[in-house]
């Protein structure tokens, strides 16, 4: 895992932002996993950017992303499909074809997850696969004690979970309960994992995910396992880590290619 502490939530998202660009530079047809919530906001704001300024085409590339709300359709204000069309997709030059996010109003859920892992073996599998962190360290909506090897399947959001995302819905009561998620094995088969978990909220969480065992109670450890794992995070949510010293020596200390661009 390689692990990068920058002095705030901003550097890291720009940073996020160069290493998807540079993605989709190196192959104009890559297929991105991407996720919502708080944290990538400013990543996808600095990809507008790119795309606006400095051209970054998108006009090849597929995306799937991780969730979505069971019961939310994508027209909903709330739904994951909503959120990406207003804060990403509606803003470059993707086919909207191209864009995947799991259907959370199929008539047949479980057909949905299945039909969901086809699309993206279809594809060619995830170039790379955008993630943040839940507070109870979940990925996706993988939630605590969730199978390290599960496939897209439909999972009862915790407590926790339920409690952090309800602002935006207003209540916690009217919140949908369950969603269709990628599993964490479909995670772990994208062929890189860029995962950003920001401000102190998320201490405990990089905490476990970077140093603690390897553990179903907090799916973002899963991450250990996989070969190409970058997970950026700034001073606050960096504090809890033991050997976060080492982690900026290695940073220090990498080749030009070994830098993440
Ligand atoms: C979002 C997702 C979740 C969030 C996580 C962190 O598609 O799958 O795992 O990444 O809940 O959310 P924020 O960024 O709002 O703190």
């Amino acid at each position: 895992m390689e692990v990068i502490i920058r002095d705030s939530a901003e550097i890291g998202c720009i940073l996020g932002a160069k290493i998807i660009a540079s993605v989709v530079r190196e192959k104009p047809d890559a297929v991105l996993g991407l996720a919502t919530g708080r944290t990538p906001l400013r990543l996808y704001q600095e990809l507008i950017r790119m795309h606006r300024e400095e051209g970054l085409d998108f006009s090849r590339v597929t995306t799937f992303n991780l969730d979505e709300y069971v019961g939310l359709g994508g027209d909903h204000v709330q739904s994951y499909r909503y959120f990406m069309r207003e804060n990403l997709f509606r803003h470059i030059n993707i086919d909207q074809k191209r864009t995947h996010v799991p259907d959370g109003v199929a008539k047949d859920l479980h057909a949905e997850c299945r039909s969901y892992e086809q699309r993206i073996l279809d594809a060619g599998g995830i170039d790379i696969q955008l993630l943040g962190l839940g507070r109870n360290g979940h990925i996706g909506f993988n939630e605590p004690t969730g199978s390290l090897r599960s496939r897209t399947w439909i999972k009862i959001l915790s407590e926790q979970t339920l409690r952090d995302n309800s602002a935006v819905f207003g209540s916690f009561e009217t919140m949908p309960k369950h969603a269709v998620t990628m599993g964490v094995g479909t995670i772990l088969d994208a062929r890189r994992c860029l995962l950003l978990a920001f401000g102190p909220a998320k201490v405990r969480a990089v905490e476990h995910m970077v140093e603690g065992p390897l553990s179903a109670i907090c799916p973002g450890s899963a991450l250990q396992l996989h070969p190409r794992a970058t997970v950026i995070l700034d001073e606050t949510s960096a504090a809890g880590l033991r050997y976060a010293d080492h982690y900026r020596w290695i940073d220090s200390h990498k080749f030009d290619w070994q830098r993440t661009k």
